[in-house]
């Protein structure tokens, strides 16, 4: 884990030297700090890493500067070095959140693994706050009190309890990793971590190691011990989305984890047991991914335990005035507009349409709904062609229908509508800095500024 930001505090130039030196052949950038408050000055302009400080120093000493950063919250990984002699001080150090100390003087391989330690540590902090609060965001968000739908809420409620494996199958958009999230919360393994790995989005060669973890030295660029997601999801529960894009001689691995109920680090001889619950996702046709060489037969066996399938959207369109009703909520909330109604004749055409992107398709259309309405009534003129079209008025006519409302398809109150959408988000997101909104928008800073007064904007 090398180029990591590194604050040396002490007050003995030579000192600093041989730290300084020490950390740029790891590969660091070093910084320097003379006391305590330096140091705190030097950690609020940069984004250090890691401190390693000098236990005795006029005006700040080491521990000061120690207390100063946990009572402001800050886990920032912390190494004190004392002289021989202060053991006592080390421990006290210890005990107000060291997460390491040195005792001069010391020999350069010893200072370098603690170095290399309170980095790694400092990343695993750093995912697990991730991790915690990817958690927070599913469950209790299914909607939609369909025969099928209910089917799957029993299915979650009783596959939860144990620890068996799951496969989810369902189409794209159909809600399994809002599945594999519900029924993670909804087991005696909710307070430990859930943790997702979408097989296809992470290149052949990498997956392995980013599932089992590596030593140091294992492959040319494994510089360091890294820690698998199979080890971080210890004691909760691992989500292997799209598990049909895992290369064949990975999941004959996998089925060896799962069978033995142990992953070794690459490059390493020391298995480690791992209880961790398996939640595997596709959304093919299993069947079809094992003729056709993409998911490996005793794989799916020990997988399918228990099969939940997400059923397709169109077979079961009375969830979808619930749904609908339910993403208008959400966006007119996040958007800051009034909840709209809709339009009888825009539900039906939302009935009458297959959704082939199922749930996620309904939502972005909803959304897009909400802008282009500016949160007033939605109506057949605030949904994509291909779905109005589906209009009850424009069925069984020979004549091409006449749209009800042709002021309804005009482009320009629409293309209107979504420039003030993008813009006010560009502004948001930038601070109102119009010159970085300009840049995200891809126009330039003239036209932003044409744009703004158009709308009323500036
Ligand atoms: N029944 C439902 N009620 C409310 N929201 C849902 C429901 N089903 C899906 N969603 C929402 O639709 C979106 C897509 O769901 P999700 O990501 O779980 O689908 P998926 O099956 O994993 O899709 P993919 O195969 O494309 O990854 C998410 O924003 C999810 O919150
Ligand atoms: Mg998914």
């Amino acid at each position: 884990m090398p180029d990591k930001t590194v604050l040396i505090v002490d007050d003995e130039p030579k000192m600093q030297r041989v730290l300084e030196i020490m950390l740029k052949q790891m590969g660091h950038r070093p910084l320097l700090a003379g006391n305590g408050l330096e140091a705190l000055e030097q950690i609020e302009a940069h984004a250090v890493d890691l401190v390693v400080s000098d236990l005795q120093m006029p005006q700040m000493n080491g521990l000061q500067l120690l207390e100063a950063l946990r009572g402001q919250d800050s886990d920032l990984p912390f190494i004190m070095i004392t002289a021989y002699g202060t053991v006592e001080s080390a421990v006290e150090a210890m005990k107000h959140g060291a997460c390491d100390y040195i005792i001069r003087p010391f020999d350069v391989e010893q200072v370098e693994l603690s170095i290399t330690r309170a980095l790694e540590l400092g990343r695993v902090q750093r995912e697990n706050r991730f991790l915690k609060s990817e958690v927070s965001k599913g469950w209790g968000e299914f909607v939609g009190q369909s025969a099928a739908m209910r089917q799957v809420y029993e299915h979650i409620g009783q596959v939860a309890r144990g620890k068996t494996n799951v496969l989810l199958v369902g189409e794209t958009g159909t809600g399994k990793e809002l599945a594999a999230r519900a029924i993670h919360q909804a087991s005696p393994r909710k307070d430990a971590l859930f943790v997702p790995i979408n097989c296809a989005a992470i290149p052949a060669d990498i997956l392995e190691s980013e599932l089992f973890g590596h030593t140091k030295g294992a492959f040319t660029g494994a510089v360091k011990d890294r820690m698998g997601k199979f080890e971080l999801a210890g004691g909760g529960t691992i989500f292997l989305d799209e598990i049909t894009e895992m290369p064949m001689p990975l999941q004959a691995k996998l089925l060896r984890v799962l069978q033995e109920g142990v992953v070794e680090r690459l490059g390493s001889n020391r298995p480690m047991e791992v209880d961790v619950r398996v939640i595997a996702a596709t959304n093919r046709n299993p069947r079809e991914a094992i003729a056709d060489g993409k998911l490996r037969e005793d794989l799916y066996y020990r997988i399918q335990v228990f099969t939940v399938e997400l059923p397709p959207l169109r077979q079961r369109l009375e969830d979808i005035p619930s749904l609908a009703g339910h993403f208008l909520d959400k966006h007119s909330a996040k958007l800051g507009y009034p909840v709209p109604d809709i339009a009888p004749a825009a539900l039906a055409c939302l009935q009458r349409y297959p959704w082939p992107g199922n749930v996620r398709e309904l939502e972005n259309v909803m959304e897009r709904a909400v802008v282009l309405s500016g949160g007033e009534h939605v109506d057949v003129r605030h949904l994509p062609l291909e779905i109005a079209e589906h209009a009850p008025y424009a069925a069984g006519g020979n004549a091409a229908p006449a749209p009800a409302d042709p002021a309804g398809l005009a482009l320009d109150p629409a293309v209107e509508a979504l420039e003030r959408e993008f813009i006010g988000r560009a502004l948001e997101q930038t601070g109102g800095n119009k010159t970085r909104a300009a840049r995200l928008l891809e126009i330039s800073e003239r036209t932003l500024w044409y744009k703004l007064k158009k709308y009323g904007l500036s």
